[in-house]
């Protein structure tokens, strides 16, 4: 009896130990500081990295291209930790890929953030219009193609995080018709048919032998190539433009007020 009591002790006292080991550890972890903050040499290697890692989605001085502004990332309430997280992990479903830990150590990724803090000193303004009113336009225009909250069309992308995915630039050219970018998985194609119908969509799926296609009226269809003429990839979206006649620059600038509120639940930026 005596030994089974002396046995559970040092077994509570171990688990004891165990948890506070482990809750020491994840307190270090959840509010590490950046080792190179401030650190001159790690900025420029830092900003090295940055051009040939990440530059190419957000911009040779991160002020964002396709990939958001990552300049007043800090100013506007983010914490080192949670960046850090970002970077390593990247973000599921989108283009913001993972950094893989066989390949990246912590350091580089700390420099480089060592480099993105030394950049953002004001937090980025929210772009100032009327959210309610480009709301509206947004429910009167392009909800019939777009999900935002789970409600919408689907013949274009969910855009209910779109406004932490895209700087403000990338959001007006789209709307414009003059962005140069066409979202993976909505490429835009003609499918003509041995008997004569052009099928105007978006292409889903392709293989050797068939096709798949969502068409503008939001029907998947698919289609073996045997019984196609021909597949005329479309260089202009199916989504419209919105030019000047059509969206006047106030408008515009209330639906990107709108769009920039559509972000991630958790991201520091709002
Ligand atoms: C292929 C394109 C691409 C590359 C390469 C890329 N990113 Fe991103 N990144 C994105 C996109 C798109 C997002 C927005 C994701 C979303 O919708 O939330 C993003 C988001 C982020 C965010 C979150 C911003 C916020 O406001 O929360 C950080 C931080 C970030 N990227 C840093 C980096 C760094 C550092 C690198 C290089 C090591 C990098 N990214 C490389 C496309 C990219
Ligand atoms: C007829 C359907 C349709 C309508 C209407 C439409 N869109 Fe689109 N939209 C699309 C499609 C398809 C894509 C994806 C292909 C591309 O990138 O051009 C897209 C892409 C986008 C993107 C880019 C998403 C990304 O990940 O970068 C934004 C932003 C956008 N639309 C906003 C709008 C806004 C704002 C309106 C209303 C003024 C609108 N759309 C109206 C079909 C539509």
């Amino acid at each position: 009896m005596k030994r089974n009591g002396t046995l559970a002790t040092i077994a509570t006292l171990c688990l004891m130990g165990g948890v506070l080991v482990g809750a020491a550890g994840r307190a270090a972890r959840q509010t590490p500081k950046n080792p190179f903050e401030g650190n001159r040499t790690a900025i420029q290697d830092g900003g090295a990295m940055f051009r040939t890692r990440c530059a190419g989605c957000h911009g040779p001085d991160a002020r964002g291209y396709l990939g958001p502004d990552l300049t007043g990332l800090w100013a506007s309430g983010g914490a080192d930790d949670r960046i850090f997280d970002v970077v390593r992990r990247g973000v599921p479903g989108t283009e913001m890929p993972p950094a893989d830990p066989q390949r990246v150590p912590d350091s580089d990724i700390w420099q480089i953030l060592a480099y993105l803090r030394s950049l953002g000193t004001a937090p980025v303004q929210p772009p100032a219009g009327d959210v309610q009113n480009g709301a509206r336009i947004f429910r009167a225009n392009c909800l019939s193609c777009h999900m935002v909250g789970g409600e919408g069309g689907h013949l274009g992308p969910d855009l209910s995080r779109i406004g932490s995915g895209r700087p403000r630039p990338a959001l007006e050219k789209k709307v414009r018709g003059t962005a140069d970018y066409i979202r993976p998985g909505y490429e835009p194609v003609t499918l003509v048919t041995r008997d004569g119908q052009r099928i105007r969509g978006v292409r889903k799926n392709e293989d050797e032998f068939s096709i798949q296609i969502m068409d503008t009226h939001q029907r998947l269809l698919g289609y073996l190539k045997a019984n196609l003429v021909e597949i005329v990839e479309e260089k202009a979206s199916v989504m419209p433009a919105y030019g000047p006649e059509r969206l006047s620059g106030r408008d515009l600038a209330d639906l990107v007020a709108y769009l920039s509120t559509l972000r991630t639940p958790d991201s520091g930026r709002r």
